[in-house]
């Protein structure tokens, strides 16, 4: 029997690359590769990166880089950038640096086994098309091998909203559902594979509109279907865009069972101004309006945001619109960025803020949402939730896992192993976590 080849992958950026790493991952192992975790024993290293921020491009240079001694020590190594600065940089990549054998954008994974063929060859493989063919499809040869109870599952890609400040609808192009029957193929082979929640991955996953059996289906429509797989207990979604938050949706949140009371739903600023600049087609008042309505839906749902600070042109008022915002939603999770100018997108152009003035900002969003998530968290204290058991604690006998709202929850539970769900009582809040006992 040949040794089989080992496979390094380093993922940057969103879960949709966790769920991309893990395809392409399945798609060498019909090549012989098995996964490593030590890039010192790799025969393939590849880098799934992320593009959405300036410092994240730069990163993957500078790891290239740390691979130059090991290419040194090992000739047959190969190494591949794939994701979106693979998509947005292409050959530009192979010239800046020249250790590399691969280059494979987002849309183009399906071909890794016979790039990875040709590489072996000698010679460097670059492929950033967008095919026709379906790159689900082509990836599915899954080995039978158990998966941990929680797993992302891509249900559409791209997006064609044009945010003024991101590269999304450049790297992975315009918005594509997949059929709903191959989603839930797929969430029934998982389910035997011993995962019990699904978070249904897009970019603009709200945006769904997936060929269904009697026409297209909405996002609602495939979580209610999801719904009735025996063995799945959860079902989350993300990302959403709040122009795409549908009346079937919001009632989803209502009254579908396995729908969890949490929703990522960025906003990116509170300022009107800010706002329209942003391309986002629509206001502060009507994003408040939504979240009211999906209060109104589902009281305790616990909301998620996204927002940047010093986008072109803000100013001291249109940032403290946005913190306004914050204070008027009360965000259980947010995610803060400075503004980071993209080549090629309409913001890239616009008069830029003072780099201090993005960074005081970022410090002042961040205490607010701190502030926030710790009050909610603590919140918790004293209630009881039902933890999906994920992987053992730190501690002998302790069990992690995460309660309906996301959080992650400690408990003392010898028996339980992951993939169990067990009704906890929270009795603490530390820092990151929540500790709860069994009830
Ligand atoms: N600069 C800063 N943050 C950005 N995001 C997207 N593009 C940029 C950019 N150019 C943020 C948005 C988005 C999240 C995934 O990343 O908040 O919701
Ligand atoms: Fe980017 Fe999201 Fe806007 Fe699409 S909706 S352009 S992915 S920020």
């Amino acid at each position: 029997m040949t040794t089989p080849k080992k496979l390094f992958i380093k993922t940057y950026g969103c879960q949709m690359n966790v769920y991309d790493s893990e395809r392409m991952s399945e798609a060498l192992g019909g090549q012989g590769y098995v996964a490593t975790d030590r890039p010192e024993d790799a025969d393939m290293i590849l880098l799934n990166t992320c593009h959405i921020r300036e410092r994240a491009a730069e990163k993957v240079y500078s790891e290239l880089g740390r691979y130059r001694d090991l290419k040194e020590a090992n000739p047959d190594l190969k190494i591949g950038v794939a994701g979106c600065v693979a998509q947005a940089e292409g050959a530009e990549i192979m010239r800046r640096q020249p250790l590399v054998d691969l280059v494979v954008g987002p849309q183009s994974y399906h071909r890794l086994p016979q790039m990875e063929a040709q590489i072996r060859t000698g010679v460097r493989a670059i492929d950033t098309d967008f095919p026709e063919e379906d790159k689900f499809e082509a990836l599915k040869a899954r080995p039978k091998a158990r998966r941990a109870p929680a797993a992302f599952l891509t249900v559409q890609e791209g997006c064609d909203k044009f945010c003024a400040f991101c590269v999304v609808p450049y790297t992975r192009g315009a918005e594509v559902s997949r059929p709903a029957d191959r989603i839930l193929t797929e969430a029934r082979e998982l389910v035997d594979r011993g995962v019990r929640e699904l978070t249904l991955l897009g970019q603009n996953v709200n945006a769904y509109h997936g060929a269904g059996p009697d026409g297209d289906w909405t996002l609602a429509r495939l979580i209610w279907a999801l719904n009735d797989v025996d063995g799945l207990e959860r079902i989350r979604f993300t990302t959403s865009h709040p122009n795409d938050m549908t009346e079937d949706l919001i009632d989803a949140h209502a009254t579908c069972p396995k729908l969890m009371p949490y929703l990522h739903l960025p906003v990116q600023s509170g300022s009107d101004k800010i706002l329209k600049r942003m391309n986002r087609s629509h206001t502060a008042d009507s994003y408040l309006k939504l979240i009211d309505r999906l209060r109104a839906a589902r009281p305790d749902i616990l909301m998620s945001g996204d927002f940047i600070v010093g986008f072109p042109e803000e100013t001291e008022e249109d940032f403290q619109a946005t913190l306004d915002l914050i204070e008027t939603v009360g965000y259980g999770y947010a995610y803060t960025f400075k503004y980071s100018t993209r080549p090629g997108t309409p913001a890239a152009e616009r008069a830029q803020v003072d780099e201090d003035v993005k960074d005081e900002r970022l410090k002042r969003i961040q205490a607010l949402i701190t502030r926030q998530q710790q009050e909610i968290q603590q919140s918790m204290v004293g209630r009881d939730l039902t933890v999906l058991f994920e992987k053992p604690g730190r501690f002998e006998g302790q069990m992690g896992g995460k309660s309906e709202y996301l959080h992650a929850v400690h408990v003392d539970a010898p028996q339980a192993k992951p993939g169990d769900m067990a009704r906890v009582r929270i009795v603490e809040s530390v820092r990151n976590s929540l500790k709860g006992v069994l009830i």
